[in-house]
C-alpha cells in the first residue's frame, strides 16, 4: 500500500519559515511584520524621528491616528520591545516618534540606515471620536507625537472646533502646528514655552484658553505631572467621561509598603515594592511583556487573589479571579498571580 502524503497546514512551525525565509532576504517573514530602518532624523535633544519601510505583512488599511507599533529590538541577545507612537503610516512609509528615556530608545538612535527591525501591527484606543464635534488637544513634551498625528485627523475629519494646547520646552512640531493654525481657520493653536513662562497646566488656563473645555471630547498625553493636573480638573468638572488618556510614563507609588507576591504555576515568591512586571523582572522572572505601558496586553494575566492598584487610572482591584496587566499594576497587599 502506498503512504500517502496529506497536506497538513496546522504541522508548519511559523518559527520555521520565517528561520528559512530570512536565510533569504532579512525583510521576508510569513507574518511577522519586518521593517527596513530608512532614516534615524533628531527631532530635538530628546526626540527622534525613525521613518521605517515595513514589508507587506504590514496592515496600513486598519491604522489610526493615534495608534502606536511595538518595536523589537534585540540588545545583547535579549529582545527588547517598547511602544511608539506613528505620526504617519501608509504601506511603504511609517514614521515613529521616539523620546530618548531608556535602553531601547538610546539604541534607535544608533541604528543604521539599512539596518532591519521587528515591528507590530498598529495598536491602541487613543483615536479620535467619530463625527464632526469639536475637540480640544493638550499634549506636553514628547506626548506632542500621539497628539499631532490626532490633530491631523481632527482636520481630515472637519471637526467643528480644534483647540490644541502645547506644552513644551523644545518645540517639535511647533511649526508645523503653526502652519496647520494658519491654513485651517476651525484650528486654534495655543502654544506655551513652559521655559520662558513657567506656565502649567491649571484650571484658570484651561479657562482662559478655552472656556467650554468640559463639553469637548479632550485627548491629552504628556509628562506624569501635566496627566495628574488634567485628570484632576475633569474630575473636578464632572467632565472625566470626554478625558481620553495616553501615557508614557505610568509611575509607582514609591510610598507603597512592598507586598508578597506568588506566582502560582510556576511557584515564585518575590516581594514586590514597583509594579508587578518590574518587581518580577527584579527577582529573576521573565513575564512576556510589550509595550509596558498598558497599551499592548501582552502582559494580562489573571489575578487570583489580592488588591491590585492601576497606576494609570489609581482604581483599585480587590476582586478574586480579574484580569490585570502586571506593567501598570502595584500591589497594595499580598497578591497571588495565576502565572
Ligand atoms: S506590556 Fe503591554 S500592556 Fe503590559
Amino acid at each position: 500500500m502506498t503512504a500517502q502524503f496529506k497536506y497538513k497546514p496546522h504541522l508548519i512551525r511559523e518559527d520555521f519559515v520565517d528561520f528559512v525565509l530570512e536565510s533569504i532576504h532579512p525583510m521576508w517573514a510569513w507574518k511577522r511584520v519586518k521593517a527596513m530602518v530608512k532614516e534615524v532624523k533628531a527631532l530635538s535633544p530628546e526626540m527622534t524621528q525613525l521613518t521605517l519601510k515595513p514589508n507587506h505583512n504590514f496592515d496600513a488599511s486598519t491604522v489610526k491616528a493615534g495608534q502606536c507599533v511595538l518595536l523589537t529590538l534585540v540588545i545583547n541577545g535579549v529582545r527588547h520591545q517598547r511602544s511608539y507612537s506613528i505620526i504617519e503610516a501608509d504601506a511603504n512609509r511609517i514614521v515613529l516618534g521616539i523620546k530618548a528615556q531608556g535602553l531601547v530608545s538610546r539604541a534607535v538612535k544608533d541604528l543604521p540606515v539599512g539596518s532591519y527591525v521587528e515591528i507590530s501591527q498598529a495598536q491602541g484606543n487613543f483615536t479620535l471620536h467619530e463625527g464632526r464635534d469639536a475637540a480640544l488637544f493638550v499634549a506636553s513634551g514628547s506626548g506632542i507625537t500621539a497628539i499631532y498625528s490626532l490633530v491631523k485627523q481632527a482636520i481630515v475629519q472637519e471637526l467643528k472646533a480644534i483647540d490644541v494646547i502645547y506644552f513644551t520646552r523644545d518645540d517639535v512640531f511647533h511649526v508645523e502646528l503653526e502652519q496647520l493654525a494658519k491654513r485651517f481657520p476651525q484650528l486654534n493653536y495655543h502654544h506655551v514655552n513652559t521655559t520662558e513662562t513657567g506656565q502649567h497646566l491649571t484650571q484658570a488656563f484651561l479657562e482662559e484658553k478655552v472656556p467650554e473645555f468640559a463639553s469637548r471630547e479632550t485627548y491629552a498625553c504628556g509628562s506624569v505631572g501635566m496627566m495628574r493636573a488634567i485628570d484632576l480638573i475633569y474630575h473636578n468638572n464632572q467632565a472625566i467621561q470626554r478625558l481620553h488618556t495616553e501615557f508614557f510614563q505610568p509611575q509607582v507609588d514609591e510610598d507603597a509598603t512592598a507586598q508578597p507576591v506568588f506566582f502560582q504555576r510556576s511557584q515564585q515568591n518575590f516581594e514586590a515594592d514597583s509594579t508587578l512586571l518590574v518587581s518580577a523582572e527584579n527577582a529573576g522572572l521573565r513575564p512576556a511583556h510589550g509595550c509596558r505601558m498598558g497599551i499592548c496586553n501582552t502582559c494580562t494575566c489573571t489575578k487570583v487573589s489580592g488588591t491590585t492598584k492601576n497606576i494609570l487610572t489609581g482604581e483599585l482591584d480587590h476582586g478574586n479571579n480579574t484580569q490585570i496587566k502586571l506593567c501598570v499594576s502595584q500591589a497594595v497587599t499580598p497578591v497571588v498571580i495565576n502565572l
